[in-house]
């Protein structure tokens, strides 16, 4: 098992670590669990699924990266597939405030580049802010997405968010977490490829400016993230902090960045390459090179 969730598991019930730990201690273990690994956690726990997801908040939170507020938020986002999702904030020194990433956004992002196509309940150890509330806004599963907070009752984005502004009221038809393929052309080796197909399935309907960033590790691992935009366009999560969810949720230090590649339109209303470029510096890679979606 990771070092990082060390403290945080020793909190946990005695049930729970022992049908915890050969799950953990798999070397492939990147902060989710599949359908079945649930299925054995309630039996040998007996524990409900909701009990399940609150006693798993600590593990997430351990995942936190919290240099400014040393505050730990910890999610767990739940599939249509039955696999569920860590998420934990990050925070970036160097960079601006708004490049920090927040749990709720970890764990739906962490579950959008598994390829889940809808969401059922998200658990959050800290009431979700009002940007996470907007965030959660733009899935396909609308204002019916479940919340489960610690001492509350059980609710419902709607109960969250009342008089929502959202998709709809732009008249926008696909949602994120909705299947979508841009059809960009692969060019290039593969971390631009991979960069090139995150782009692809980003969310972007509000500006078309599709783009996704790729990283490679100095372990040479790749890990690439999408833009999801938001109807009230802030909060948007920007390519490069998708993919470093992804790398967070691999237990590889933010730090570690070999080089990075971005793919987006040369001639997009909007650009995400300053943006990106001033991140990456402030997590010390300064090798990021820019590749220029084309045909499609
Ligand atoms: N935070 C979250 O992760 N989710 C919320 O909705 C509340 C706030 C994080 C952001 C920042 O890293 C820290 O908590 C303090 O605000
Ligand atoms: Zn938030």
């Amino acid at each position: 098992m990771h070092l990082r969730f060390h403290r945080a598991f020793a909190t946990l019930s005695s049930e729970l670590q022992t049908a915890l730990a050969p799950i953990m201690d798999a070397d492939d273990f990147s902060a989710s669990l599949s359908a079945a690994h649930i299925e054995r956690l309630k039996q040998q726990t007996q524990l409900d699924a909701d009990a399940l997801a609150f006693a798993l908040l600590p593990l997430a939170a351990a995942c936190a990266i919290t240099p400014l507020s040393h505050f730990d938020v910890g999610a767990v986002a739940r599939g249509k597939s039955g696999r569920w999702y860590f998420g934990a904030n990050m925070e970036f020194t160097g960079a601006t405030m708004q490049q920090t990433v927040h749990a709720e956004q970890s764990a739906i992002t962490h579950a959008w580049l598994c390829g889940e196509t809808a969401l059922e309940a998200i658990t959050v150890n800290y009431s979700p802010c009002g940007h996470c509330r907007q965030f959660m806004n733009e899935l396909n599963s609308g204002t019916d997405l479940q919340i489960f907070l610690p001492g509350r009752d059980p609710a419902t984005l709607k109960d969250y968010l009342p008089y929502a502004f959202g998709p709809r009221d732009l008249d926008i038809k696909t949602l994120l977490l909705d299947p979508i393929d841009h059809g960009y052309h692969m060019q290039g080796d593969r971390l631009e490829q991979a960069a090139i197909a995150a782009a692809n399935h980003s969310h972007a309907p509000y500006s078309q400016a599709h783009s996704g960033v790729a990283l490679e590790t100095e372990s040479g691992a790749i890990y690439a993230g999408r833009y999801a935009e938001n109807a009230a366009f802030n909060p948007s999560l920007p390519p490069l902090q998708a993919a470093l969810i992804l790398m967070n949720m691999h237990s590889e230090d933010i730090m570690q960045i070999k080089r990075a590649v971005l793919a987006e339109h040369p001639r997009a209303t909007l650009e995400q390459h300053q943006a990106t470029q001033a991140t990456l510096n402030a997590l010390g890679c300064q090798n990021l090179r820019v590749v220029a979606l084309g045909d499609r």
